[in-house]
């Protein structure tokens, strides 16, 4: 499925505040005095710049996405970066040679059961540690709240579900899924959870979501869901929301004595 570069951009500040401090320094320590990144679904490169500041200047990054407009977008900011258009629905032969950290952010809803279970049969075949960020966990709420808040929520997140090109897709239950996939592979799994909590200061991003929720829960067949996008557009300027996101860190057991202290589920 297809992302705008201008989305991407304009809920880049969001999920940066979002993210849980603490997992994302322990994958950063985790990646090593040489990193060798490789970020899956990376798009214009969101994951490098988190990363980036928490790790040393010599850190080397594969850019992975099926789309080679974001990676364009990605090597235009980050020459050094080197991009790899390929598919992930398929995961045989990922660039993992020499890779001391997978990452990966806002991809984990897309992908299914099964694919998950491949990823972690081949990253724990590597032995390597896999950080997965703003993976969307189901939970939405917004201040003022309305009455249809919860009939949206519960179709926005059934449509989250459709296929999207890996099967069908895990959407809310993605990160608890990883969680127990990933165990199940020999790692032990962290969890934080990474809201996006927004303001009047996001008045755009609020508003572009807004669309992308209504459109979404009505194509999962909510039938009011112009009425809700009006009246909660109104809103927009004055009312907060809170969009639920999970963050994972798989730890290949054997290495998690090289973590610092660090909170897990
Ligand atoms: C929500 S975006 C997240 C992008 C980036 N990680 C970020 O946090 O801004 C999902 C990304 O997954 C990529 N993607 C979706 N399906 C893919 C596939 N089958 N193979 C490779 N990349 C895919 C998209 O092109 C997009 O860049």
């Amino acid at each position: 499925m297809g992302f705008a570069p201008q989305w991407l951009a304009l809920r880049e500040p969001a999920d940066l505040a979002a993210r849980d401090a603490g997992l994302l320094g322990q994958a950063a320590r985790l990646a090593g005095p040489s990193p060798v990144v490789v970020d899956l679904g990376a798009g214009t490169g969101a994951s490098l710049r988190a990363l980036s500041p928490h790790m040393p200047e010599n850190a080397q990054w594969q850019l992975v996405d099926h789309d080679p407009a974001l990676l364009a977008h990605a090597v235009a900011a980050h020459p050094q970066a080197r991009p790899n258009v390929r598919d992930l629905t398929n995961l045989r032969d990922l660039p993992l040679s020499g890779a001391t950290l997978v990452s990966a952010s806002a991809l984990l809803d897309l992908v299914s059961e099964n694919w998950l279970r491949d990823l972690a049969h081949v990253l724990a075949h590597h032995d390597l540690p896999f950080y997965a960020a703003l993976s969307y966990d189901g939970v939405m709420t917004w201040q003022p709240p309305l009455a249809a808040d919860g009939a949206v929520t519960a179709a926005f997140n059934k449509d989250q579900c459709t296929d999207k090109g890996f099967g069908p897709a895990l959407g809310p239950h993605a990160w608890s899924c990883a969680r127990q996939v990933f165990a199940q592979a020999g790692y032990h799994v962290f969890c934080a959870p990474s809201p996006w909590v927004l303001g009047h200061d996001d008045a755009p991003l609020q508003g572009q979501l807004l669309d992308g929720i209504a459109t979404a829960a009505a194509r999962a067949g909510y039938t009011d869901a112009q009425a809700w996008h009006a009246a909660r557009q109104v809103q927009v300027t004055q009312g907060q929301c809170m969009i639920g996101h999970q963050d994972i860190l798989a730890v290949p057991k054997g290495r998690v004595a090289q973590l610092g202290a660090v909170g897990g589920v």
